[in-house]
């Protein structure tokens, strides 16, 4: 199919993450600097109708799979609207958020069919919650991941290791998959424009199984079969209800099966998470032009593994990393 977005390597993007909004409610440390970012002006935002026109362009192309980011994606004021026009897409449609106010959305997102649902929680400790999102609001999210799991939702937390900080927690986080049905996702700390990334900040896939084998008998060990696509190695502790996972992006890149796209909330597109070089959708779209040219030359430019940075060593140097935007406005 001459229409769908395959590029030079052979992948078939069929997963469009799409970033609503730049603005957060919390501000934590590995996602944006202290200080902030510079926002997009407004007029340069997608609106909701431009989020749909290229949503469906995209899906024209194969896209399958939709998941909204932000910042935080609930923040946004338009986002039952957005959710409702995207339902009416042939797609699976899902969202990566901190759960900070998302009982207020649990009918809008039943009804729009919604039912896998991300949530960021770095640490079952409130004070180093409160620690890394710079916010006091770890007892909304803990009872949000529980309301969520109460309502039926599919219930993914994802965890960012830092070394020393929350790598003492990697047990506890297990253990609450024990009564739990949800998957906690261990991530490699990856760096982003203004994280102050080091890689000795890093907690490893490897680090991350040492502990697990120092905690549970080595039968007790589960590695389970992941989905196609997967951006995670899955575990469990047998008899436990819920399962555990690492996402190794720099250890142990899954670049190979790689099926995504990023649209910024200014209506950039991006072929990797760390793509340095952007593609504008918005400017055509607003002028009348078809946006699919641009959308096939860039999956044409994506580089193999990592924008380029395919070392390790390549990944250490702050002058091709920060060359990418602050996750804040990537989205994950
Ligand atoms: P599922 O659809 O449930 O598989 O979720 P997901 O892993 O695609 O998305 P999520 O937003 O939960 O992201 C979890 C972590 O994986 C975040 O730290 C993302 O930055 C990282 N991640 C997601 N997609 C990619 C990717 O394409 N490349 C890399 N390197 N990391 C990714
Ligand atoms: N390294 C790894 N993961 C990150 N995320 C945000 N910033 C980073 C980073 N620097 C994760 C968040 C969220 C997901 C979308 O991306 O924890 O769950
Ligand atoms: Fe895909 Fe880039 Fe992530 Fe690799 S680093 S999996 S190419 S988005």
């Amino acid at each position: 199919d001459k229409n769908i977005l395959q590029d030079n390597f052979g992948r078939a993007h069929t997963y469009l993450r799409i970033s609503l909004i730049e603005r957060c409610n919390l501000r934590c440390t590995y996602c944006m600097p202290e200080e902030g970012v510079q926002l997009s002006p407004k007029s340069s935002l997608m609106t909701y109708e431009e989020i749909f026109s290229i949503a469906q362009t995209f899906v024209k192309h194969g896209v399958s799979k939709i998941r909204l980011t932000g910042g935080e994606p609930l923040i946004r004021k338009d986002i039952p609207v957005i959710l409702e026009k995207l339902a009416t897409l042939p797609v699976e449609l899902s969202i990566t958020t901190n759960a900070v106010i998302i009982d207020k959305f649990i009918d809008v997102l039943k009804s729009n069919g919604v039912n896998k649902i991300n949530v960021s929680l770095d640490s079952l400790d409130e004070k180093k919650f409160k620690h890394i999102t710079r916010r006091h609001e770890f007892k909304k999210v803990y009872n949000n991941i529980l309301l969520l799991v109460k309502e039926g939702f599919i219930v993914k937390v994802n965890a960012v290791l830092m070394k020393g900080f929350n790598d003492n927690e990697i047990i506890d986080f297990i253990n609450f998959t024990k009564d739990l049905p949800i998957s906690v996702r261990f991530i490699e700390f990856m760096p982003f424009d203004g994280n102050k990334w080091d890689m000795s900040k890093m907690v490893s896939y490897a680090e991350v199984m040492e502990y697990v084998n120092a905690s549970f008998p080595k039968d007790d060990i589960i590695r389970l079969k992941d989905a196609p696509n997967d951006t995670s190695k899955n575990y469990k502790i047998k008899g436990y209800r819920g399962s555990f996972a690492i996402i190794s992006s720099v250890t142990n890149p899954f670049c190979d099966s790689c099926n995504r796209l990023r649209l910024t909330a200014n209506g950039q597109l991006k072929n990797c998470l760390f793509s340095s070089s952007e593609s504008d959708l918005l400017t055509p779209l607003r002028a009348g032009h078809s946006i699919e040219p641009v959308i096939q030359q860039a999956v044409q430019a994506k580089f193999k593994v990592r924008g380029g940075m395919d070392t390790l060593k390549k990944l250490q140097e702050p002058k091709l990393h920060n060359n990418n935007r602050s996750m804040i406005t990537i989205g994950g």
